[in-house]
């Protein structure tokens, strides 16, 4: 593991934007796993800056998220997609028909995560993978727990985790319970990984690296991956 401190969220996102951009012009057609969630926001907009510079060109980029709310729409601003467009795809030359994002609104959940894995290995696999973490040490919307489960499938959240989700909700009742989620095994699939941990994340990643490996700390199996990088803020 290659695990670099830095001592605010400025040089978190210049650091995530420098690997991701270096992927990108490493191959221009790379597939990239995304993430929601507050911790990557300043990397999407460095990658935007970038962009609007003329120093990167996403034409040819294909993107797949690693989770959505189960009745979360692509119009849904509360959704994933909805957050990925305007955080990032909006302002960028990414073709919207390679942004790939599991379906929170189809009527089968399990043919709908088959699909989802089909469609990333037809797209040759995840050459990088963007990870934020859980305060409870999840990976995209896989739950500590006694077993974890290697495809996209359909998770029930925890209550912690929906407690954390609720802010961006207007009240507690509106926050998702449930959520379509790549699996571990998908995520381990990824030829690099990057998680990033932003404020309030040095706990759970110091906890993760001084960790056994366990399902109850789900980001204890990229201990077992072979090209990760953590980039976290160390106070
Ligand atoms: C959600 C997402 C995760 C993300 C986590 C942390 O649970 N499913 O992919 O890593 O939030 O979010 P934040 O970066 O806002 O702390």
């Amino acid at each position: 593991m290659n695990i670099i401190r830095v001592a605010d969220e400025a040089q978190l996102s210049e650091k995530a934007a420098a690997m991701i951009a270096a992927q990108i012009r490493k191959k221009p057609d790379a597939v990239l796993g995304l993430a929601t969630g507050s911790t990557p926001v300043g990397t999407y907009q460095e990658l935007i800056r970038k962009y609007e510079a003329g120093k990167l060109d996403f034409s040819g980029v294909t993107t797949f998220n690693l989770d959505e709310y189960v009745g979360a729409g692509p119009e849904d601003p509360h959704g994933y997609m909805y957050f990925m467009r305007k955080q990032l795809f909006d302002h960028v030359n990414i073709r919207k028909e390679q942004t790939n994002i599991p379906d929170g609104c189809c009527t089968d959940a399990a043919a709908e995560c088959e699909q989802y894995d089909r469609r990333i290995r037809a797209a040759g696999g995840i050459d990088l993978q963007l990870l934020g973490i859980g305060a409870n040490g999840h990976i995209a919307f896989n739950e500590p727990a006694e077993q974890l489960i290697y495809g996209t499938h359909k998770e029930q959240l925890t209550a912690s985790t929906i407690a954390a989700n609720a802010r961006f909700f207007r009240d507690k009742s509106e926050v998702p319970t449930q959520a379509l989620s790549m699996g571990i095994g998908i995520i381990m699939e990824a030829e690099q990984i990057l998680l990033l941990g932003g404020a309030g994340k040095q706990r759970i990643i110091e906890q993760m690296l001084a960790s056994e490996i366990t399902t109850r700390l789900p980001a204890s199996l990229l201990k077992l991956h072979r090209a990760v990088t953590i980039i976290y803020i160390a106070q």
